[in-house]
């Protein structure tokens, strides 16, 4: 069993790169076949950043369809923990209105980061709008039902690793790791 030790706690593999690499080619199928007959002009897809900068590297690369991209900056964590408030940097050119969106997220945790970014960009009135998150975390029903396309459904500790840190660590790592709870 693969493990790695950051800060005294010790993280175990979850994920592995071909695990996540298949459920990507998977969900860019799902998602080319949603869009199939939309794109008389391209998608807008938000990328949530920073935790979702390799997730939508690997499926960009695998959409058909034409796009146009925006880094939106959301951090909602302190170490481990959800700091309970969100904050995000919108790019000034951000232009959705009547558009198809898609936002691409690593990870959605309590819902809350994405619920308030979602009110805040209904406001723009987009044509359509859709939900891609690598991952779930299953403890919450509602927000579930709220996802478009879900890579995995998780359950709750803490992960690392492609992407996602651990107070700025692990971003880098090809699988994806979780907390070791016992
Ligand atoms: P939420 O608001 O609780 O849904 O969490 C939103 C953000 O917190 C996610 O987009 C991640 O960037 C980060 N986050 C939540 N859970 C984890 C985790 O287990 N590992 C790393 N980052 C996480
Ligand atoms: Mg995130």
């Amino acid at each position: 069993m693969k493990e790695i030790a950051l800060n005294n706690k010790l993280f175990e593999i979850y994920l592995t790169e071909e695990e996540i690499q298949t459920r990507i080619r998977m969900l860019s199928h799902e998602i080319n076949e949603y869009y199939d007959d939309k794109y008389d002009e391209p998608v807008h897809i938000i990328v949530m950043m920073n935790g979702a900068f390799l997730f939508a590297a690997d499926i960009v690369r695998q959409l058909d369809f034409p796009l146009h991209m925006y880094f939106v900056k959301s951090s909602s964590y302190e170490g481990l923990q959800s700091s309970g408030k969100v904050n995000f940097d919108l790019p000034e050119d951000l232009e959705i209105k009547n558009k198809h969106v898609l936002v691409l997220e690593d990870i959605v945790d309590t819902g809350r980061t994405f619920q308030v970014f979602l009110d805040e960009i209904v406001k723009d009135k987009p044509k359509d709008l859709k939900i891609c998150s690598l991952l779930v975390k299953h403890k919450n029903q509602e927000i579930m039902q709220k996802i478009d396309f879900a890579g995995f459904m998780i359950d709750d500790p803490f992960v690392i690793g492609y992407g996602m840190d651990y107070n700025g660590k692990a971003r880098d790592l090809k699988d994806i790791y979780m907390l070791k709870t016992n």
